[in-house]
């Protein structure tokens, strides 16, 4: 029987919790570089009255992607996407952050932009990390927005020279997502679908877990407690925003970053967490 297909990339808890908030009624095909990660998943949501089929894809690979986006197709239209694969500062290096967050969403959104179903609804997660760097120029963030894919790499301000650390090659990707975002919407309207970015502060799980544990574990434990709410959020949280963005109450909603961090960049920027000068 044909299904509504909703892809989902990254088997980690933020996909899995707007998964089944969304996800009822659809076959979701399920993509994680780590297999294990993605049948963990598959099982807990089969056991709970989804329909996922867990698949080793990995983001950073064209040819993984499209495979991805070939299993979905066996069974029905692709319908929704959920982007939430990702590495984050303290788990890989610059290059590896680059390839799968930077390259590999663009990839992902390009492809999957060209066989969206009409009415169709994708999100990327990005990060509050975008939203801490200094505004880049207009023509840079021209090129983040409208680059071509296998172009993007090889940009002057993604070179070795130009990226501090990990933690700027991560705000650098996230900044690029929500970019791409904004430039690919237009390429979706033109199918009738849509496509958003949410941006979360720091979300309990396996991925904020390596942080706190990582060399900057003190600032992201300082940012939770100082910043407005007071604590982190949780992926259920990150999931009602999907919800919004990607049901009929959205409709209008699309090139969008939506920002979910319990107040930390507002905090970072004007008040307590302000970086000292
Ligand atoms: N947790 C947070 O505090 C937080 C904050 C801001 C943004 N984010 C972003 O949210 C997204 C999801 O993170 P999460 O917190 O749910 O993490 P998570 O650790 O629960 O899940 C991430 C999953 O992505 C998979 N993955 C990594 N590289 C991959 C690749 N190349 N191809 C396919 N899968 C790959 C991992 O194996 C893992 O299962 C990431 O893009 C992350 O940058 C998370």
């Amino acid at each position: 029987m044909k299904k509504e297909v909703m892809l989902v990339t990254g088997a980690g808890q933020i996909s899995m919790a707007i998964a089944r908030r969304i996800g009822f009624g659809k076959k979701i095909i399920l993509g994680d570089k780590k297999k294990e990660n993605a049948e963990t998943i598959a099982k807990i949501m089969n056991d709970a009255g989804f329909d996922v089929v867990p698949m080793e894809m990995d983001l950073s690979s064209r040819e993984s992607i499209l495979a991805l986006i070939a299993e979905g197709q066996k069974y029905g239209e692709i319908r929704m996407l959920v982007n939430g694969a990702g590495v984050s500062p303290s788990q890989a290096p610059i290059e590896a952050i680059l390839k799968v967050d930077l390259y590999g969403t663009a990839v992902l959104l390009e492809e999957v932009g060209k066989v969206i179903a009409e009415g169709g609804t994708g999100v990327t997660i990005s990060s509050q990390s975008g939203w801490r760097m200094p505004a880049l120029t207009a023509e840079q963030d021209e090129q983040l927005a409208t680059t071509p894919t296998e172009e993007l790499l090889s940009l002057p301000m993604l070179q070795p020279e130009n990226i501090r650390d990990t933690l700027h090659a991560y705000q650098m990707a996230k900044r690029c997502n929500e970019k791409r975002v904004m430039a690919e919407s237009v390429k979706w309207g033109e199918r009738g679908a849509r496509l958003n970015d949410i941006a979360p502060g720091i979300i309990v799980t396996p991925l904020a877990i390596d942080e706190f544990n990582g060399p900057r574990g003190d600032f992201y434990k300082n940012m939770f407690a100082r910043c407005p709410a007071g604590r982190p959020g949780t992926a259920d949280e990150v999931a009602n925003v999907a919800e919004l963005l990607m049901g009929p109450a959205g409709a209008f909603i699309t090139g969008s970053t939506i920002l979910i961090d319990g107040g930390a960049t507002a905090s970072y920027y004007y008040g307590p967490l302000k970086p000292e000068q």
